[in-house]
């Protein structure tokens, strides 16, 4: 294997690399943020105090969370010059699209967060990027909807104050109940952090050549937006769509087995078995149903899910639910469009990102990525003028 299975310093980003933010046990589906259990934080926590977990390594006291909670409130406009680049994008511009090149450009904003070392500038970095990614991804909604952008009520939580920004002068079902906003908090907390996926492991290369973290996030958001990842939710939503009735999945089944389609949600590089977020996302989506009325995907979401759970080809693949197969199903219930459900993954995944950036940052061994190649091409070739080609 050439040693790309080992930890090597020298190749840190690529194959492996040591950290202490998130477990995860792929065999028995288990997955915590710095030990805690993700069913207790999805039961018991909210967002911005996972978001503290994950950045400072342990559950803040109430000053300490108080504090937080005030000083990422504090940062959540934007300068009015990004609002007016927003504001340039076609009408029909993707929200992931709009989301990455935003928070690129936030950079030049902010050029003293180029002085990665400086621990203060660091963490008022992490706050900045915490606070503003709802405060864009809104924005984004609401470029595409035609309307109006709304600005941040920083009299809200955390959560509220997103919806509000989405939804104000809309009406929409969310405010009827409680537990559609904590549906929210839930599923932001279940999409926090995971390990070193492909987007994480983006933020860590770029931020390993020690450039700022709004452009390492930027990266991070661009492999996001791929189908295979984070694109995931918006894919399955489209695939229930295509399937359209009960009736047709075991066909679509047979599809998938023949290598015509893929069955987007199901599967994990990592969790061979249920991933542990499917399971909490899925009692989440019977709260909000019983509040929004069932969605008539989720009768075939259930069906793929029981055909596959039993047939020869899943199982042999271990083949089994991710984050992505139940939480579009949320989203839709909550009146978001499908372009906007990976943009609903980036927003909590800021924080995991900026807490392996951190922990990146402080590894002594850190050194730029730089991944190990199996060279497979020719040697020793002659150059040949063009005329004797
Ligand atoms: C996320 O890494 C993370 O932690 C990511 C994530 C996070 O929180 O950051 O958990 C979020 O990205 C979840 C995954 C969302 N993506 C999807 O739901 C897309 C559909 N899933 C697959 O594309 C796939 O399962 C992956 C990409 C998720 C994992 O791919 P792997 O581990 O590289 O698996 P593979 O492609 O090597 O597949 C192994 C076999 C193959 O069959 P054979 O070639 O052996 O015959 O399983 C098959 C694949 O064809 N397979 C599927 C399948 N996933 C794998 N067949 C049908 N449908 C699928 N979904």
């Amino acid at each position: 294997d050439g040693g790309l299975a080992t930890y090597d310093p020298g190749f840190v980003n690529t194959a492996s690399c040591r950290s202490s933010v998130t477990f995860i046990d792929g065999d028995k589906g288990i997955l915590e943020y710095r030990g805690y259990p993700i069913e207790q934080l999805a039961e018991q926590s909210n967002y911005l105090e996972v978001a503290y977990l994950l950045v400072n390594g342990k559950l803040p006291n109430k000053a300490e969370y108080e504090a937080w909670a005030h000083d990422v409130t504090y940062h959540t406009f934007v300068h009015e010059n990004l609002k007016t680049f927003m504001q340039g994008f076609r009408y029909d511009a993707h929200p992931m699209g709009m989301l990455l090149a935003s928070v690129g450009a936030l950079s030049t904003f902010y050029p003293e967060s180029r002085n990665i070392f400086d621990e203060e500038s660091r963490a008022l970095q992490i706050r900045r990027l915490i606070a503003k990614m709802p405060t864009l991804g809104a924005f984004a909604f609401r470029h595409a909807q035609g309307k109006p952008y709304v600005y941040p009520d920083n009299e809200l939580s955390y959560t509220a104050n997103f919806l509000s920004m989405l939804f104000k002068m809309s009406e929409p079902k969310y405010a009827a109940d409680d537990r559609l906003v904590r549906a929210l908090e839930i599923l932001f907390i279940l999409h926090a952090d995971h390990e070193q996926n492909a987007s994480t492991n983006a933020v860590r290369a770029i931020g390993s050549t020690q450039v700022d973290p709004y452009t390492a996030v930027a990266g991070g958001i661009g492999a996001l937006y791929g189908p295979l990842h984070g694109g995931a939710n918006e894919a399955v939503l489209k695939m229930l769509r295509r399937i359209g009735s009960v009736d047709n999945v075991p066909s679509f089944i047979e599809g998938v087995k023949a290598g015509d389609e893929r069955l987007m949600g199901f599967g994990h590089r990592v969790y061979k078995n249920y991933d542990p977020r499917a399971k909490i996302i899925k009692k989440a989506a019977d709260d909000v149903f019983e509040v929004t009325g069932i969605n008539p995907l989720l009768k075939i979401a259930v069906e793929l899910e029981k055909i596959a759970l039993e047939d020869e080809y899943f199982v042999s693949r271990k083949l089994y639910p991710n984050v992505d197969f139940y939480s579009g199903l949320i989203y839709e219930a909550l009146e978001f469009p499908p372009e906007m459900f990976t943009v609903l993954f980036a927003i909590p995944r800021t924080s995991g990102w900026l807490a392996q950036w951190l922990e990146m940052l402080n590894d002594g061994d850190q050194k730029i990525a730089r991944p190990k190649q199996i060279y497979t091409g020719e040697r020793g070739t002659q150059y040949v003028p063009m005329g004797d080609r």
